[in-house]
C-alpha cells in the first residue's frame, strides 16, 4: 500500500491514573528517574512523525509543562471520557490529515522505538486500516482481551470489565498500540458508543466498527510481552522500573563494569562510569554523577552528582554528594562526602 504516506503520534496522557492511588497525574510518576511519558516520548522519537500530538487533561499545566523542550504538541481532553474520547479531541488538529496515525498509550514506559517502527511498516505493508499491537502474556489480567476467529483473524477487543467468563481465558491482550489510517480512525471514532461497564469512550471499540464494516484488521505480535507493560498501579510501576534498570545494567555489563549483583545495583541514566571499575551489591549511583576508570566501590554505597577520579575506591555504606574526589582516593565505609552548599547547615541540624 502506501509505504511512505505521512505519519502523526497521539499519546495518551490524560488520565487521573485512579489506580495508582496518588494526587499526581500517572503520567508524571517518575520511573527510572525520568517521568514515564519522557520514556514513552522517547520510543516515538525514532518514528519522526510529522506532528506529535500529546492528549493533557488531568493536572493539564504539570503534563505540559515537562513536554516543554520536546517536539510535541498539547491537546486538551477537558472531560476523561475514555480512551476513544481522548483521541477524539485531536481531531480537530488532523482535520483532513491523509495519512497514519499512530496512538499510543502514555503509560506504556517499556516500549522501544524499533517496534514501534516495525508495526507502522507492517501496517503501511497490508490492506490493513487498522493493526493492534498484541502480545500474550501468561496472567492477561486487567488488559483488555483480543478476540479472533478460528482463522486467527480479530473480531473485536474486549475489556476485562465487559468480558465473560470465556473472554477472560484468553490471554492474547490489546497493547494499547494502534496504527490507523486517519479517515477509518475519525469515521469509526464518530460511531463508538458509551454502553459498557465503565461508561465510557473506548477506543478499542474501533475494532469490532472496523470488522462490522468488512475491512481488514490487522495484529502485530510484539515480539517480548514484558514490553508492552501498561501501568496502571504502583505495582506495575516497581515492574517497570526494574525492568529499566536492568537494561541499563545489562548495557553497563557488555561494555566491561563489574557488578556483584545487577539486581540491587542502580545506575541512573545520566550516570557515565570508566573502565575496569567494580560494583560491589546494593551500590546507587545517581544524577550527573561520572566515575573514572578502575574504581571500586563497595556494597551499600550512594552517589549522587559526584564526579569521582581514576582508581578510587570508595569504602561500603558510604555516600557521596555533589562531592569531587581526586584519582586515587580511598574513602573510608561509612563515610558521608557532603558537598551540597547547605551540607554543614543540615549536618549541624541533626540531633
Ligand atoms: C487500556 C485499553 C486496554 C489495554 C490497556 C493496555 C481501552 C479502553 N483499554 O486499558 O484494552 O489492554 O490499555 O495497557 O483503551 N487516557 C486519557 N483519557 C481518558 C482515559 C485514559 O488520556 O479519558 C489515557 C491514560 O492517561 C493512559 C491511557 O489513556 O495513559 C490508557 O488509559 P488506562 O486507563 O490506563 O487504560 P487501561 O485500563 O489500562
Ligand atoms: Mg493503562
Amino acid at each position: 500500500m502506501e509505504t511512505s504516506a505521512p505519519l502523526c503520534v497521539i499519546i495518551l496522557a490524560a488520565g487521573k491514573g485512579t489506580r495508582m492511588k496518588s494526587a499526581r497525574a500517572k503520567v508524571l510518576h517518575e520511573v527510572f528517574y525520568r517521568p514515564m511519558l519522557h520514556h514513552v516520548l522517547d520510543s516515538v522519537a525514532p518514528l519522526e512523525a510529522e506532528k506529535t500530538i500529546v492528549i493533557v487533561g488531568h493536572q493539564k499545566e504539570a503534563v505540559a509543562s515537562i513536554v516543554e523542550g520536546w517536539e510535541v504538541i498539547c491537546c486538551e481532553q477537558k472531560e476523561q471520557q475514555g480512551t476513544g474520547h481522548a483521541v477524539l479531541s485531536a481531531r480537530p488538529l488532523l482535520a483532513d490529515f491523509p495519512g497514519t496515525i499512530m496512538i499510543v498509550n502514555g503509560d506504556a514506559p517499556l516500549l522501544q522505538g524499533e517496534h514501534l517502527q516495525q508495526m507502522i511498516a507492517a501496517h503501511r505493508a497490508s490492506a490493513a486500516r487498522l493493526t493492534i499491537m498484541t502480545t500474550t502474556l501468561a496472567d492477561p489480567t486487567n488488559y483488555g482481551r483480543v478476540i479472533s476467529d478460528r482463522s486467527g483473524a480479530v473480531q473485536a477487543i474486549v475489556e476485562e470489565k465487559d468480558a465473560d467468563e470465556q473472554q477472560r481465558a484468553i490471554q492474547e491482550i490489546n497493547a494499547g498500540i494502534y496504527s490507523a489510517d486517519a479517515g477509518f480512525l475519525f469515521d469509526a471514532l464518530a460511531r463508538v458508543t458509551t454502553d459498557n461497564a465503565q461508561g465510557e469512550m473506548y477506543l478499542t471499540d474501533i475494532v469490532g466498527i472496523g470488522v462490522a464494516d468488512g475491512l481488514v484488521i490487522n495484529k502485530f505480535e510484539h515480539p517480548h510481552p514484558a514490553h508492552v507493560l501498561g501501568v496502571n498501579s504502583r505495582v506495575e510501576l516497581a515492574q517497570a522500573q526494574r525492568e529499566l534498570s536492568g537494561r541499563r545494567n545489562h548495557e553497563l555489563l557488555a561494555r566491561g563494569v563489574a557488578m556483584l549483583d545487577p539486581l540491587t545495583t542502580s545506575i541512573g541514566p545520566g550516570v557515565t562510569i570508566g573502565t575496569g571499575c567494580c560494583l560491589g551489591a546494593a551500590v546507587t549511583i545517581l544524577g550527573q554523577s561520572t566515575i573514572g576508570d578502575n574504581c571500586v566501590i563497595d556494597p551499600g554505597v550512594y552517589i549522587d552528582n559526584a564526579q569521582i577520579g581514576n582508581g578510587v575506591k570508595v569504602g561500603a555504606n558510604s555516600v557521596v554528594l555533589n562531592h569531587r574526589v581526586d584519582d586515587g582516593v580511598r574513602i573510608a565505609p561509612l563515610s558521608l562526602l557532603d558537598g551540597s552548599a547547605n551540607a554543614q547547615h543540615k549536618n549541624e541540624e541533626q540531633p
